[in-house]
């Protein structure tokens, strides 16, 4: 073996594989999450799904999903935030793929150790999204039935990576600033070069990827 094949070999163990799975139901109006959906789609080791499009009757493809889940380390919900949950199909998703067994209960430890966590886009502002706010509640709390779902599955929940105002984010010129984040992200997750307890505990990922690093 030559060391050009070495350092090859060395280079992929420290390379974690990111799945995204993305649910939008009306891409033709999407100004957020489909760019994110190319960004994704455009990184080495990063495998993006787009489940409306891969399971337009909501048939979903139970050993597949599994199998997608078991060959990857980190889960990644990539959403724009409907009735502050998730588009219904990624519900279908959880309720048909995350099965006793295979997720959770007797024996069920296949998720055990990856990494999870939500990419979001919200249409209400960040300040509406505190509990003395327009919406009563922070982003973190609406999301805790999927924390709990990471918690129960054995996965590492980290913070959601969010966008708030996200109907306005294209006039106010935000979405590129949003991209490079994401972009970020991602990379990090591939080389696992993010800050786990700070991962886990800030209330937006997007705040770990600005470009001065931390
Ligand atoms: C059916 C529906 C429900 C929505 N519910 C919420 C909501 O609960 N909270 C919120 O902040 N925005 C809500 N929005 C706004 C979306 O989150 C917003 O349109 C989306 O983040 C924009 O992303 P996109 O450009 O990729 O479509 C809703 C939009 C739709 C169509």
């Amino acid at each position: 073996m030559n060391s050009d094949n070495k350092s090859d070999i060395d280079e992929s163990k420290h390379n974690r594989k990111v799945l995204v799975l993305f649910a939008h139901p009306a891409q033709t109006r999407s100004e957020v999450n489909v760019p994110l959906f190319a960004d994704a789609q455009a990184i080495e080791h990063v495998t993006a799904v787009d489940l409306y499009a891969e399971y337009p009757d909501f048939n979903i493809d139970i050993e597949r999903e599994q199998q997608q889940l078991v060959d990857h380390d980190i889960i990644i919900f990539l959403y724009p935030l409907y009735w502050y949950s998730t588009p219904s199909i990624l519900k279908e998703w959880q309720d048909l793929v995350l099965e006793y067994g295979f997720a959770y209960g007797h024996e069920g430890t296949a998720l055990k150790g990856k990494q999870f966590l939500c990419a979001i886009s919200a249409g209400g502002k960040e300040e509406a999204y505190q509990t003395d706010g327009f919406n009563h509640f922070t982003i973190r709390q609406l999301l805790q039935p999927l924390e709990q779902m990471a918690s129960i599955t054995h996965m590492t929940y980290l913070a959601p990576f969010a966008l708030f105002g996200s109907r306005t984010a294209q006039e106010e010129h935000r979405i590129s600033d949003h991209r490079r984040k994401w972009t970020t992200l991602l990379n990090k997750l591939v080389k696992g070069e993010l800050n786990m307890e700070k991962a886990m505990n800030i209330e937006n990922l997007a705040d770990l990827c600005t470009q001065s690093g931390e």
